[in-house]
């Protein structure tokens, strides 16, 4: 895809979360996550919550906010692009537009996390320079900490120091 000028970035709206959580089982090859996604985030974290659309259509979505116990850091809660336009830098564009929101509120600091399946949001991190917090586990050679979110679902740990 070479349409990445075509690409609209704007904030969330609670309009826009119908059509997100429609679209979640889709994108994350058939796992329902959407139950994550709570309507609230569009509510109340307008300003850190990032749509992309093409001509109208939603292409990526990112729902992020500002730590309230962490003072410096920013966390990335979900962030998600239509199978059909990846690898094309939107991805890219929507943490982008995170670190922008990060900086203006005074964090130096993003967060993440990802379940060990996701091999795909491992590399996606990876490759924009997050590193991988030690955490108290391992799985398939990868830190974990084990009970980051939940007894026994564990979960990579992201960390991004903004520059
Ligand atoms: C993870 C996801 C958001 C990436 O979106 P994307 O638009 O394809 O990412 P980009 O095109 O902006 O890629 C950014 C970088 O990551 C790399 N990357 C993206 N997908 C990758 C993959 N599957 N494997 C390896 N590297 C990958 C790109 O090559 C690029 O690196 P480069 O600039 O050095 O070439 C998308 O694949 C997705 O929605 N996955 C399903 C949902 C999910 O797992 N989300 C994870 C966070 S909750």
């Amino acid at each position: 895809m070479n349409e990445l000028d075509d690409v609209k970035i704007r904030n969330g709206k609670s309009i826009d979360h119908e059509n997100i959580v429609s679209v979640m089982p889709e994108w994350w090859g058939g796992r329902d996550l959407s139950s994550s996604v709570l309507k609230v985030f569009f509510i109340h974290f307008h300003n850190t919550t990032f749509i992309a659309e093409i001509d109208g259509q939603l292409v990526g979505f990112l729902v992020g906010f500002m730590s309230q116990s962490e003072k410096s850091v920013g966390y990335i809660h979900f962030a998600g692009v239509h199978p059909q336009f990846r690898k094309a830098g939107i991805g890219r564009l929507l943490y982008e537009e995170f670190y922008s929101a990060c900086r203006v509120n005074g964090r130096s600091i993003v967060k993440s996390c990802t379940s060990p399946v996701n091999k795909l949001s491992i590399n996606f991190h990876q490759k924009m320079g997050f590193e991988i917090e030690q955490g108290d586990g391992i799985v398939d050679d990868v830190f974990v900490t084990i009970d980051y979110l939940g007894k026994g679902n564990p979960k990579i740990l992201f960390k991004k120091i903004l520059t």
